[in-house]
């Protein structure tokens, strides 16, 4: 590997930048002695109570360490093997999981085409059906990804009529948030209103996409909370036992609101991203830029030479369509020397 590939940053995805130097500050201050094991530590219990002042006193926090473990803490605590989960085709849960919510938390999933990753009542609705038949698995939750595998985001009153669809079929709201913060940065709003306050049952609350060096954390509020999931977590192998470290990170993260400086310097990146495509002949973006995410059909010939210099994926390779991820660290020169040999590609 050459120096300026270990330096270089590109647009791969938003787990492919390092770690905020704060957050290796807090894992370098967390060092000390010895502490409870398994989450009863101080730096735990200050970051619980962090997000229960941000969520609600009725907010139960489990911390873990991967965003896959998360959904399937998630949806393990809150489905029998009987039951369903309806999401997006797109959803991380059905297409990046390895099949591990049905392998692990036991659900079936009920994939649905969206234009743009995000779920409508429109789209659930023929979705819940045989209830109470015994041939059928049972719909039991309604998952979406916020910000969606696409970058687009929902708002509170459309997280509140999947909410209230779930709600009115005795079933629950999942809420994949590996990049909450980024959804939260985009909307303006305090994360509550469009979580816990607009009837979203358990929130997977992402911290690694966004500058944390591995955690994540389980949340469930109101009647949705169950003592079962502390069991669920360790089947999992989600417990981990210097769980210190992860409640640091999220300590640091959520002081002073760094968690949403950072995802708003990412949204601001992929915006600026966006926003260049939009000027190259030929090139087009596919869906609204909202949070750190940009699709955008690239004219043919170009991809390969500009994949040669810049890491990003092709998302939809008949169709010419990249996905191009920005991350805390992006900086602006990066943005300007991707979009500056696009503009020279495309001549
Ligand atoms: C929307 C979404 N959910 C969950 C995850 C899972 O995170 P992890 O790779 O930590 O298991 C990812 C990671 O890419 C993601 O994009």
């Amino acid at each position: 590997m050459t120096d300026d590939a270990r330096t270089s940053r590109g647009f791969g995805s938003d787990n492919q930048s390092g770690a905020h130097p704060r957050m290796l500050q807090a894992i370098a201050d967390a060092n000390v002695g010895h502490a409870p094991a398994y989450g009863a530590d101080p730096w735990c219990e200050r970051a619980e109570r962090r997000l229960r002042e941000i969520f609600g006193e009725a907010t139960d926090v489990y911390f873990t360490l991967t965003g896959t473990g998360a959904n399937v803490i998630a949806l393990g605590s809150l489905c029998s093997a009987w039951e369903s989960v309806v999401c997006p085709e797109t959803a991380h849960i059905n297409a990046d999981e390895c099949g591990a919510p049905e392998r692990v938390a036991g659900v079936k999933l009920v994939p649905v085409a969206t234009p743009d990753g995000k779920l409508t009542p429109d789209l659930v609705r023929p979705r819940l059906t045989g209830f109470g038949f015994e041939h059928h698995s049972q719909p039991r939750a309604i998952s979406i990804s916020q910000a969606s595998e696409y970058g687009t985001v929902y708002t509170a009153e459309e997280v509140r009529a999947l909410a209230d669809l779930a709600h009115e079929h005795g079933m629950v709201l999942h809420m994949d948030g590996a990049r909450v913060a980024n959804a939260a940065a985009f909307l303006g709003v305090p994360v509550r209103e469009f979580t816990a306050d607009a009837g979203v049952d358990m929130l997977c609350f992402g911290g690694t996409k966004n500058g944390m060096l591995t955690g994540e954390a389980v949340l469930l509020f109101g009647e949705a909370r169950t003592d079962v999931v502390p069991y669920v977590r360790k089947q999992v192998t989600q417990l981990a036992s210097k769980m210190r470290y992860v409640g640091a990170q999220f300590d640091a993260m959520l002081e002073g609101d760094l968690w949403l400086e950072l995802a708003s310097h990412a949204n601001e990146m992929a915006r600026l991203v966006a926003e260049g495509i939009s000027h190259v002949p030929g090139a087009r973006v596919t869906q609204p830029v909202q949070a750190n995410e940009v699709f955008a059909v690239l004219p043919r010939g170009l991809i390969a030479p500009l994949a040669e210099e810049f890491h990003f994926y092709t998302w939809d390779e008949a169709a010419g369509e990249v996905r191009l991820v920005t991350s805390w660290d992006t900086q602006l020169d990066d943005v300007q020397a991707f979009l500056g040999r696009l503009v020279q590609l495309a001549g």
